[in-house]
């Protein structure tokens, strides 16, 4: 194993996308941020130095960290911010890890702007389990704002109202050339007639569950969140905010250029956002002048498009690539994931109420001193591990709301011992907004065993889970209306972060944290901080 140094300095950038330019935060004046390439095994450094006037911090989203959750990233769970003119070493391991993932930023919304791609290919000499691609290419799908980022979140953090839409999706950068500014024609993927490329794609935008389709070719899926699947051909994926899919094309014309779309899913009524990224795959030797094949992009409420997608993941679950579901449970958890009003006679929008988001009733507040660091060092008062593993009051979706829609706050963690396994229900409460909750657990994967609508029945509803060969990932939509099971063992010890990955969700309120103790064996305990962690 090789180790990989990285530099990634933090810069203000001019950059112009819909006729109109504005500074906005990158690495390395990139928009989207530079890709980070590594094998399997090799140790990772990346030196995140901040010139800008924001405090900064840096997470892998996906990366296990085992036993480094110092370089995870998340600002006050794991480290405090890089302040401006600091810098922190990240420095971890990619142990047993190969696939497409992502980085970015993580504090307030900079990740609108701040994020990139992670390529991890297997060791050396290990093949792929499915035909070598001619070609690999990273595909990042984001948002573009034309008004100022910056103001955009003062607005959400203040009112407590959803944020001012995007104003285009972006496809590897580019709203494209179908975006009402033609003048940038947008990210164009070359191919050669008769060889097969793998799309490594990549779900950063902050609030958007998007599909993604190309006209004229079948995507075959092999990977999610970077673990292989059973391979399935589809017309279109679906895919939210922090999660990434691989899928091979088979450039199966003979010429021509075909319309790659990205558009949104199940948006709320609150903030409907229509805008349609596009791409174009244009066949070696096609002319450019000549007309493009293109393609209709599924109504933003196809949840049907969306289901034949997820319902088709499946673990590969072979000798080489054991699906290790754990089969006895220490701690089974419910959780109601969710959407609520709270007085707040202070708020200037929404008639002394705001919009506040939790789980199991708890909206949690954000510490001012790092979780990990509290852990670590025992310091008293920073959190509670009192998180409940059970809604206070008991939900029924199908019923009126619950009467207590009302939610305390909080710096509640819960507490797991090393290598207890956890099933974890997530029930959304759907009372707001008819859309998916992204929901991402740091420091792990995950199995999803199982997944339905309406209420989650504990007694029926969990003789149906999957056990053998259930998808594996660290970031699963809790259906609209509906829940979602998974299993997962606390196999690396530290404070482990859990949010809705739509980011003005996390605002609000819809996250959590997981304590995981040390072990008692040689390497189960959390390694000692760095020297540079950045102090609060
Ligand atoms: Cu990709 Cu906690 O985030």
């Amino acid at each position: 194993c090789r180790v990989r140094n990285y530099k990634f300095d933090v810069v203000m950038r001019n950059t112009s996308r819909l006729c109109s330019s504005k500074q906005i935060v990158t690495v390395n004046g990139k928009f989207p941020g530079p890709t980070l390439y590594a094998r399997e095994d090799d140790n990772v450094l990346v030196r995140v130095v901040n010139h800008v006037k924001y405090n900064v911090s840096i997470h892998w989203h996906g990366v296990r960290q085992l036993r480094t959750g110092w370089s995870d990233g998340p600002a006050f769970i794991t480290q405090c911010p890089i302040q401006p003119g600091q810098s922190y070493l990240y420095n971890f391991t990619l142990t047993g890890q190969r696939g497409t993932l992502l980085w970015h930023a993580h504090i307030l919304w900079l990740r609108a702007t701040v994020h990139g791609a992670i390529v991890i290919l297997p060791k050396r000499g290990v093949p792929y389990p499915f035909p070598k691609p001619h070609k690999e290419i990273p595909i990042v799908l984001a948002e573009w704002w034309k008004s100022d980022t910056e103001a955009v979140i003062n607005e959400a953090l203040k009112s407590g109202l959803a944020p001012n839409v995007s104003d285009a999706h972006t496809i590897n950068g580019h709203p494209g050339p179908a975006s009402n500014c033609s003048l940038q024609g947008g990210f164009t993927l070359p191919v050669d007639a008769g060889k097969t490329y793998l799309l490594r794609i990549i779900n950063a935008a902050l609030n958007e569950e998007l599909f993604f389709k190309i006209a004229g070719h079948k995507l075959t899926v092999v990977e999610v969140d970077a673990l292989y699947v059973k391979p399935f051909s589809i017309e279109t994926i679906v895919i939210a905010p922090g999660q990434t899919t691989n899928v091979l094309v088979t450039a199966d014309k003979n010429s021509g250029k075909y319309l790659v779309t990205a558009s949104p899913f199940m948006d709320a009524p609150i903030a409907v956002d229509n805008a349609t990224a596009t791409a174009t795959l244009h066949y070696t030797g096609t002319l450019s002048n000549s007309p493009t094949t293109i393609t209709i992009p599924p109504p933003k409420n196809a949840t049907q498009i969306a289901n034949k997608f997820t319902d088709s993941l499946r673990s590969i679950n072979s000798n080489t690539f054991p699906a290790k579901v754990p089969l006895t449970i220490d701690h089974k958890l419910l959780f109601t994931v969710g959407l609520g009003v709270n007085p707040c006679p202070s708020c200037k929008a929404g008639n002394g109420s705001r919009v506040v988001a939790s789980i199991n009733n708890v909206t949690f507040v954000m510490p001012t001193t790092a979780l990990l660091q509290a852990h670590y060092f025992n310091i008293k008062g920073v959190f509670t591990t009192d998180f409940p593993p059970n809604p206070p009051t008991i939900f029924n979706f199908t019923g009126s709301p619950p009467s207590n829609m009302a939610t305390m706050t909080g710096t509640k963690v819960y507490k797991l011992s090393y290598n207890d396994t956890v099933e974890l229900v997530m029930q959304d409460t759907g009372i707001i907004a008819p859309e998916n909750h992204p929901v991402h657990l740091h420091g792990f994967n995950f199995f999803v065993v199982g997944r339905g609508l309406g209420n989650y029945n504990a007694k029926n509803d969990s003789k149906s889970f999957n056990l053998v060969d259930p998808v594996e990932r660290n970031t699963v939509g809790v259906p609209a209306g509906g829940w979602v099971a998974i299993r997962f063992r606390a196999d690396n010890p530290g404070v482990w972060f859990m949010h809705c990955h739509l980011e003005v969700h996390t605002t609000w309120g819809l996250k959590m944290a997981f304590l995981v103790d040390n072990g008692k064996g040689p390497n189960q305990s959390l390694l000692p901080p760095p020297t540079d962690l950045p102090k609060c």
